[in-house]
């Protein structure tokens, strides 16, 4: 066999004249019937022009030769020599090409089903390059892409290195650990009728780490949830898991965002700054969600009080539910960019949300129009002047309780700025988000979430908030968000049990099922727990937004579809009846779902 010497993207004008051999897959393959054939041959590193002058190679490289497909493994050896044609400036071996003297096929393919083409991929159904992921995988976009990420990783061990954070793993066969999504549950041989969950995150085994006294601590590692993938989300995903003792807010916020600014200058050169901090409630009010994107204006202002003056009722029946508010967006030069046809489609769209609609007024030079104009007038200057409206905007309004309101216009003024594509390319807008309530209170089971999960500390000056009114206590947590996309998220954790215990309280845990959820933690908390904190980034998003995709799928090497399958292994599948009664477990249903991708 032919022994590999250069890499498909090493070769230079400087070894015109030497003997190599390359190896590598038929990229494409041209026989201009003037006795010469052209192969760009590609590897990971790149591509080689690679030319077979049929009159002077051997007869069976020239039958070889003209048998040549795309994607055909093959190698070559043969001189290196000065392109005769132009040079390609847009590939770095542009300047030379190989003349192959020796050919060996080392594998021929059937017809590819698909072809590595950046051009075609776009064209292709996802479906089928993720049924073909190894092909799909020899794409340049998609080799930049994993290598990309395994830049992030080396990045991450070697900037934590330099700060004491020790790399330690964890288990995977484990107890549920609450981090609201669904766990995955693997049923135990040994013990029947018993069952690990699998880790939606290391949370507590970090934490019992810093109560081991090993100070700081890294992981890279996979997290399990069993919630329906979305074009942000997998159920099967990694982190970067961090976690410190003796430290507050700002000391995690400051080591974390040194690591996020070391990542951006490595990686594209780009000084992302100082990153600047913004409280929930400040991003719930301005922005509509928590995880606000600051490359475009669109600011949502509460305009309750003037809405009361209006006789428009449905202003009015929203301020009469508890916590009633309405909220608009002024959208500049809207009069003129939003068809009627599209303020309809917002306000059918806005029902996603359980708002009722998206009602608007235009503003012109003669003053408020169409929409509610009819109801703003009695309110018209102050209307104007509390949104800032100028002639030629458009205002759009949403009227519910707070959170139904906030949330809903929230997520309209993130789809107006794609509508009117406001937001810029090539920009970062990184910010911490802090002061989260600890707990949320939901109507429906009629029980407090925590915001952040069950472990997270009130911020130091809240604690007594925990007895008189947990409604209104803030937490010690922070997110931190780039574009509108939340990348990481953690807090400073309790470390004292008597607080978690009245944590489990609030959250209606009961003091027996904390304990036989949690008991092994409340146990550790009483032998020497130090003040400790964490945080952890999402490393697929991370990779996404440094390889600008929206889609995670893309930033995984074998990732799973939308509906949870990986079509490549036809996972998940079936298994024997015998393996199920090993486990002491019975199939109750008459007959299963089709496996994925048959
Ligand atoms: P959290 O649940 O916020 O926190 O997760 C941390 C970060 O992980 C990413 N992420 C996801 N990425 C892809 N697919 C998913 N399904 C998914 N879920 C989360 C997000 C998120 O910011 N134990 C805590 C961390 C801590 O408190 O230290 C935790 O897991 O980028």
């Amino acid at each position: 066999m032919l022994k590999r010497t250069h890499t498909c993207g090493e070769l230079r004008a400087d070894h015109v004249g030497q003997t190599v051999t390359l190896c590598g897959w038929v990229n494409t393959y041209r026989d201009q019937g003037k006795g010469l054939i052209f192969i760009d041959l590609r590897d990971r590193a790149g591509l080689t022009q690679v030319v077979f002058d049929l009159e002077d190679v051997a007869d069976d490289v020239v039958t070889q030769g003209r048998a040549l497909r795309r994607e055909d493994v093959i190698a070559v050896r043969g001189t290196v020599r000065q392109r005769a044609s132009e040079p390609n400036r847009k590939l770095p071996t542009g300047e030379i090409e190989l003349v192959g003297a020796e050919l060996e096929v080392l594998n021929k393919t059937e017809s590819p089903p698909i072809l590595p083409d950046e051009h075609e991929a776009a064209k292709i159904d996802e479906e089928k390059r993720l049924r073909y992921r190894y092909i799909d995988l020899r794409r340049k976009r998609m080799q930049h892409i994993l290598h990309t990420r395994h830049r992030v990783t080396k990045l991450t061990r070697d900037y934590f290195d330099q700060h004491d954070f020790l790399e330690i793993e964890t288990p995977l066969l484990i107890k549920s650990t609450p981090e609201g999504a669904r766990d995955f549950i693997v049923p135990s041989r040994l013990y029947p009728g018993q069952w690990y969950a699998l880790p939606q995150s290391p949370q507590l085994f970090k934490q019992i780490l810093m109560i081991a006294g090993c100070d700081r601590y890294l992981q890279i590692c996979r997290c399990l949830r069993d919630e329906d993938p979305r074009a942000d989300r997998q159920a099967e995903f990694s982190q970067i898991d961090l976690e410190m003792s003796f430290v507050d807010r700002d000391d995690v916020m400051e080591m974390m965002g040194g690591f996020i600014h070391h990542l951006w200058k490595e990686l594209l050169g780009t000084d992302i700054g100082e990153i600047p901090v913004m409280s929930w409630k400040t991003a719930m009010e301005k922005y509509g969600i928590d995880r606000p994107d600051l490359r475009f204006g669109l600011e949502v202002h509460d305009i309750s009080e003037l809405a009361a003056k209006t006789d428009f009722k449905v202003f009015h029946d929203a301020l009469a539910k508890p916590n009633g508010v309405v909220k608009a967006i002024r959208i500049p030069g809207g009069a003129e960019k939003l068809t009627r046809k599209m303020t309809d489609g917002y306000s059918e769209w806005i029902k996603t949300f359980k708002a009722g609609g998206a009602p608007t007024v235009k503003f012109t030079d003669k003053g408020f129009e169409t929409g509610i104009a009819r109801f703003v007038e009695p309110i018209a200057e102050e209307l104007k002047a509390a949104l800032g409206l100028e002639p030629g905007d458009l205002a759009i309004f949403t009227a519910d309780t707070w959170s139904i309101a906030t949330k809903a216009i929230g997520e309209l003024r993130n789809r107006l700025a794609r509508d009117l594509d406001l937001i810029p390319e090539g920009e970062w807008k990184f910010v911490w988000v802090i002061d989260f309530p600890m707990f949320e209170w939901d109507e429906e089971t009629q029980r407090y979430y925590s915001l952040h999960h069950p472990f997270t500390a009130p911020n130091p000056d809240q604690f007594e908030l925990l007895d008189s009114d947990p409604s209104k206590c803030l937490s010690a947590g922070y997110d931190l968000v780039v574009n509108g996309s939340e990348i990481g998220g953690g807090s400073i954790r309790i470390h004292r049990p008597e607080v978690q215990k009245k944590v489990f309280t609030i959250l209606g845990i009961s003091d027996e099922e904390a304990t036989e959820k949690f008991g092994f933690l409340l146990d550790a908390l009483k032998y020497g727990a130090p003040p400790h904190g964490g945080i952890a980034f999402g490393l697929d998003r991370l990779v996404m937004h440094l390889v600008g995709t929206d889609n995670i799928r893309d930033v995984i090497a074998f990732p799973k579809t939308q509906a949870g399958a990986d079509l490549m292994i036809q996972a998940p599948g079936p298994v024997d009846d015998a393996q199920l009664e090993e486990l002491h477990v019975r199939n109750v249903l008459p007959e299963a779902a089709a496996t994925p991708g048959t």
